[in-house]
């Protein structure tokens, strides 16, 4: 049996708006699979070796729940246009360029070491329309120790005729051919990918969601980001009261859906997805970046819906999730501002768990270190940070949301695998 014992100030989040903390504390995993947290080492692991860290703060990776992969290159760039400009000047020209698997190779390889060297390590992730490219994808995230799901993605309809566009039969054609292959990935799986609304025909929306149905397949997309997406897909879809039909009369609505943005989704649309069981990705940071809005956070929780946190990359200019952690901070003040009924912001710890627990919930784990989850975790240092008078665990944890040193990070697990080590 291979025993994996860390010692340090052990953080997690069992519960929205609730922190544990030992300290100091050992987290046991067994063949990869956390046994427990103990503020005493059970005698049964007397003598075994221990990873020791001493004080260093030892936290639940992150699940970040929607990115988009072939953005990577633009990152930072292209913050001059609001979402339906950008995608057309920028996003599918740079999509484009996946077409080319060398240069996949190349980007792929370096989002995925960039993903574990922040302490991400589950995705759910878009793909291009290439299927090669996915593929490749899908193997440079296996092999630097991503977990989760990756979708290639379809658009058939309404993007870059000649730049970044399929036809329906190729998209189909292709989406099968990907699945085909899939088979020898352990850590990644696919995930149907309809990118949005507009940018598929019905046709094909209906091939998806019998896939979905035939193969029991997840399924993510786009909804209601931006009130001229919104304005699009009603003149598009008119037989449709709101932009979540449009999903759900093609069967992909349901507990294995990922829906991003829901910006501008309503107390109708929000009890859509929640009677659905539909899954919520707040992305803050592109929400402000392509000026779609600042999204209903506080509502979502308070009516008991499925909230995670995407950085959306590069919509997102953050790939860091404790930036974006502290940027749904920043964004739920905002509403608080400028909503008048003035909702409750969102705390450091309910923010940690969105970008945590809520998201590995996804993947079927529950809350915090529990027993018989999968081991994510990550070791962070703050040694180098000004400590002018002792701090709280509590103050450490709530600072390295907002404030971290250089190399802060200083290891990685992931599904059990010790994934990344600070030289
Ligand atoms: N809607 C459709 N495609 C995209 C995309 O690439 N990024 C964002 N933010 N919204 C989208
Ligand atoms: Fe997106």
């Amino acid at each position: 049996m291979a025993l994996t014992i860390i010692k340090g100030t052990i953080v997690s989040a069992p519960a929205p708006g609730q922190l544990d903390i030992t300290e100091p504390g050992y987290l046991v995993a067994e063949d990869g699979v956390i046994r427990g947290v103990y503020g005493t080492l059970p005698a049964e692991y007397t003598g075994k070796a221990v990873e020791d860290f001493g004080d260093c703060l030892v936290l639940q990776t992150f699940a970040d729940l929607h990115l988009h992969a072939p953005q990577y290159p633009m990152v930072g760039t292209g913050m001059d246009l609001t979402l339906l400009d950008w995608l057309n000047t920028y996003t599918f020209p740079a999509e484009a360029r996946f077409a080319d698997p060398d240069y996949a190779r190349k980007v792929y390889r370096q989002l995925s070491a960039e993903l574990i060297a922040n302490g991400t390590t589950r995705v759910a992730m878009f793909s291009s329309l290439h299927t090669d490219a996915t593929l490749i994808l899908m193997e440079e995230l296996e092999r630097a120790g991503v977990t989760g799901y990756a979708g290639k993605v379809n658009m058939d309809r309404n993007a870059a005729p000649g730049v970044l566009e399929e036809t329906t039969e190729e998209s189909i054609r292709e989406t099968e051919r990907w699945l085909g292959e899939c088979g020898r990935f352990s850590h990644v799986r696919p995930m149907l990918t309809p990118r949005f609304t507009p940018s598929c025909t019905d046709e094909l929306m209906a091939w998806l969601g019998k896939t979905a149905e035939e193969r029991h397949l997840p399924i993510q997309s786009h909804l209601s980001e931006n009130d001229r997406e919104i304005e699009w897909v009603r003149q598009l879809h008119p037989d449709c009261r709101q932009y979540w039909e449009t999903y759900a009369k093609f069967g992909l609505w349901n507990d294995r859906t990922l829906m991003a943005h829901c910006v501008w989704s309503d107390e109708r649309e929000r009890a859509a997805m929640k009677d659905a069981g539909v899954t919520v990705v707040h992305c803050p940071d592109s929400n402000v970046n392509v000026c779609s809005g600042t999204a209903p956070v506080r509502a979502m929780l308070e009516e008991g819906m499925k909230v995670a946190l995407g950085s959306d990359i590069a919509g997102g200019d953050h790939l860091n999730m404790f930036d974006v952690t502290a940027s749904a901070i920043r964004a739920s003040k905002v509403r608080q501002m400028t909503d008048p009924a003035h909702p409750a912001f969102l705390t450091v710890p309910e923010a940690w768990y969105l970008a945590t627990s809520a998201g590995a919930a996804f993947f079927g784990e529950a809350p915090g270190f529990a027993p018989g989850n999968p081991l994510h975790a990550m070791v962070l240092s703050d040694d180098a940070l000004p400590q002018s008078h002792p701090l709280t665990a509590r103050e450490r944890f709530e600072r390295c949301i907002y404030r971290r040193q250089q190399g802060a990070l200083r290891a990685v697990w992931s599904a059990g695998r010790k994934v990344y080590e600070a030289e």
